[in-house]
């Protein structure tokens, strides 16, 4: 036998140890943005966990250390927040796909589509260059949010909403999508969405970053791999968990309904969305955080009727299933509470996940190999062709 047939995988090695379905535990590939820790701070973001991040910087401080590898000083926050509010402004050819949609649309399919299109118009679209793909992420990371109320507006026909000019990046993207805020809740309603962000920003090898970095190992451009990360972001197994969340939390309506409506869904063997994690089967570190958060809103809101389903929930769930929320669910009961608009919740996952997609896009394309993986085959074995005329 020759060396290329012994290399060959087949259906005989089924059981070969280096097979893992799903490429459960599988080490992909080398990164130095995030680490899923083990240990007390459970996630860290080049170097820093996630509950000091979470508790003490903005969006942007999180946002520029992971495309700039470092926290911002001072004046590096102020020109990048500067830059976040000058490019805002969608390009022409954007802004026309956006007026040509129609209700009905998912946000989703719009998002995917519209940074797609921004690819075309981007100042740096022929350039592939570092210094190149930092600008392009900037630019998308100030775009997104626009391109999601613009998009919304016409798809809903609602007024137009109005940026915040004066506020961050999460007071600006909570008056986009849920209309503007004022006073303590306002303000409580920002922070917690800053939180959200900052938890949702960024997770190794994930799906969608994963999709990104295939896509890019090619060294393509940005906005592709970024199109194949928000394709894959969507799914409910991945992203689209927080929508349905929200959803189920509707569904269900009261904290008096859970018991029934969950032993009703297990015995029909269907998944309870926000819960489980492939990687932390222990539990979520930001689950955490973000359950504080959304209890702290409540109260603000003096609305406990979410946040007491979802705990219950998140009570019986560990007792029948063993399972543990992850982010997505606690996050739903204060997108509820801010009045976020169900299906702009995957979208607002986009808003913050940018920065980690661009993050890895640079650096796979700085320690390039192309991702190319082998299949098992198990299809039929080798047969004769038959020409056209011999088959029935
Ligand atoms: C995230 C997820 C896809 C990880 O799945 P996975 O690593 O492939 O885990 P498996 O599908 O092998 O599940 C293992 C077991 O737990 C069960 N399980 C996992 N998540 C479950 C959930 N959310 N609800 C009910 N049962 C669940 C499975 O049915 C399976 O049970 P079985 O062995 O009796 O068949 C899965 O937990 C899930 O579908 N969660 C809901 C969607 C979600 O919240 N996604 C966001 C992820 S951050």
């Amino acid at each position: 036998m020759n060396q290329t047939m012994q290399e060959q995988p087949t259906a005989k090695d089924h059981d070969h140890p280096e097979y893992s379905p799903g490429l459960e535990g599988v080490i992909a590939g080398e990164s130095a943005i995030c680490q899923v820790d083990e240990g007390e701070a459970g996630l860290r973001y080049r170097g820093y966990a996630i509950g000091d991040l979470a508790g003490r910087s903005s969006f942007e401080e999180v946002a520029y250390l992971l495309l700039f590898g470092h926290l911002p000083g001072r004046m590096e926050l102020e020109e990048f927040s500067h830059l976040l509010v000058r490019h805002r402004r969608l390009p022409e050819q954007t802004q026309h796909f956006v007026e040509g949609l129609r209700p009905g649309m998912h946000p989703m399919d719009v998002l995917r589509t519209g940074i797609s299109l921004l690819g075309l118009s981007d100042p740096d679209a022929q350039d592939g260059s570092r210094d190149a793909n930092l600008r392009k992420s900037v630019r998308l990371l100030a775009q997104i949010p626009q391109l999601i109320a613009a998009s919304y507006q016409v798809m809903t026909d609602r007024q137009p909403a109005t940026a915040d000019s004066h506020g961050g990046f999460a007071e600006n993207l909570l008056s986009l999508v849920a209309g503007p805020r004022d006073g303590e809740i306002g303000a409580a309603m920002a922070k917690s969405l800053n939180v959200s962000l900052i938890l949702y920003a960024e997770h190794e090898f994930n799906a969608s970053t994963f999709a990104a970095r295939v896509t890019a190992s090619t060294l393509t451009d940005l906005h592709g791999a970024i199109t194949a990360a928000v394709a894959t972001l969507k799914g409910p197994l991945h992203g689209g968990a927080n929508e349905a969340v929200a959803a189920m939390l509707v569904e269900i309506g009261r904290p008096e309904h859970v018991e029934f409506w969950l032993r009703d869904r297990l015995a029909h063997k269907r998944r309870v969305m926000g819960f489980g994690h492939r990687v932390l089967r222990q539990g979520d570190a930001r689950s955490a955080i973000i359950q504080r958060q959304a209890e702290r809103l409540s109260d603000l809101c003096g609305d406990r009727n979410w946040y007491q389903i979802a705990a219950t929930l998140d009570r019986l769930m560990l007792e029948e299933k063993g399972l543990r929320p992850n982010l997505d669910f606690y996050t739903a009961v204060a997108y509820l509470l801010m009045s976020i608009p169900r299906e702009l919740s995957t979208p607002l996952f986009v808003c913050s996940r940018i920065t980690g997609w661009c993050a890895h896009v640079i650096e796979q394309q700085e320690h390039n190999r192309l991702i190319r993986p082998r299949a098992l085959y198990t299809g039929p074995a080798p047969k004769a062709y038959e020409p056209l005329e011999r088959r029935t």
